[in-house]
């Protein structure tokens, strides 16, 4: 179901336009960020994936000017960051929350003076920070905690407490760096929740970096995939899920390995299969045998809610001789089915190119 926003979604919030961020000098420099140019959507929640040292969060504080880039250019509402003069950007980062793995709250303060602070900061009357404080603790689920010191909160609240300070300022925008990574995975998809929440209700765009999939299928609408500073693959992440591109992509989306009977170790010719969740898998492989005659091994398969639709994919060898390969690959085209080869994946060897 299309979410009703409160804003356009076509409209550009950020763009960034061949975005590089070198640290150090000669022998010392790391490319951090390499040549990334992207597009982040009015009021979408837009994933940033890698892994650790792909340069997530360098990229993502290039979005508020907390790092500035060694060339090209971040737009925000069609300003570019790199020309602001320090003011500006300071009003500027004001419409950008951001929230972190370790919630960087204050210990000697209690909730609700932590939530008060951005907007003391900024002027604010007491009266009026002190009101809209408790207001937002509510939003967060902490209306009975207002006066807890951050070591009397679990790991969860402290988040919930984070967000409400975020939200203070009424941000456009909420940076999330690694939010939940120092969560339980329930306690993850609470906050998962709350954050859609407030994005549906607001409108607000999220920006989240994770190295957690999970995260990005739970709650992302687009997904950029970065590694060793390269944007790898962009783009809505169902398409992702059913038809990755890019090498760093496949490694994501792809079943996790099977030790009782990892693909990678067969002879015979594999195929990954995708699907929604209009199929079973079960219905899939029983219509295949009987339409077919032929058998094919599910070597590992799994399935996934991805932005509330279920897929399921599976990793198949295929029958050995040509005319039962071909049988198969036709049938599950005429399903409607994504299906592409993979080939030997431990010995670190390419997928063959071509999608079938
Ligand atoms: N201030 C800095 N000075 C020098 N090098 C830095 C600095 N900040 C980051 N780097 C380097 O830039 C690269 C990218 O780091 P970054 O923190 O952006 O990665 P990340 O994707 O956020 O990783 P993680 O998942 O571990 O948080 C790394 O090689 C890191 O060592
Ligand atoms: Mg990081």
């Amino acid at each position: 179901m299309e979410r009703e926003l409160k804003v356009s979604r076509e409209e550009v919030i950020f763009r960034l336009d061949h975005v590089t961020k070198i640290f150090g000098k000669k022998e010392n420099a790391v490319k951090a960020v390499d040549d990334v140019s992207l597009e982040i959507e009015k009021g979408e929640i837009f994933g940033m994936i890698g892994m650790s040292g792909a340069g997530k969060s360098t990229l993502v504080r290039t979005l508020n000017g907390l790092e500035s880039v060694t060339s090209g250019k971040v737009f925000f509402e069609g300003k570019d960051l790199t020309e602001l003069k320090k003011k500006e950007l300071l009003k500027i980062r004001q419409s950008i929350g951001m929230i972190f793995q370790h919630f960087n709250l204050l210990g000697q303060r209690n909730a609700v003076l932590n939530v008060e602070l951005p907007m003391k900061i900024a002027g604010i009357p007491k009266a009026e920070r002190h009101a809209k404080a408790l207001e937002m603790l509510k939003i967060v689920g902490l209306e009975s905690k207002e006066k807890a010191y951050p070591s009397e909160l679990s790991g969860g609240q402290k988040q919930r407490l984070a967000i409400a300070r975020a939200l203070a300022m009424e941000p456009k925008v909420l940076l999330c760096d690694e939010a939940t990574s120092a969560l339980d995975p329930g306690i993850t998809l609470e906050i998962l929740d709350l954050l859609k929440d407030i994005n549906e209700k607001t409108g607000i765009t999220i920006v989240i970096i994770t190295h957690e999939m999970d995260v990005v299928e739970k709650i992302c609408d687009r997904v950029a995939i970065l590694d060793y500073g390269r944007l790898q693959e962009v783009g809505k992440v169902g398409d992702i899920f059913t038809s990755p591109k890019s090498e760093a992509a496949k490694r994501l989306v792809y079943p996790a390995r099977d030790t009782a009977n990892p693909f990678y170790m067969t002879d015979r010719r594999c195929f990954r299969v995708a699907f929604d969740g209009h199929s079973s898998r079960e219905t899939i492989i029983c219509d295949l045998v009987s339409e077919t005659g032929e058998k094919v091994n599910i070597l590992a398969a799994n399935t996934k809610s991805v932005g509330g639709i279920g897929y399921g994919q599976m990793i198949i060898e295929i029958p050995e001789t040509e005319e039962g390969a071909a049988l198969v690959l036709d049938y599950f085209k005429r399903r409607g089915v994504f299906v592409e080869e993979v080939i030997d994946r431990k010995a670190g060897a390419e997928e063959k190119k071509e999608a079938v």
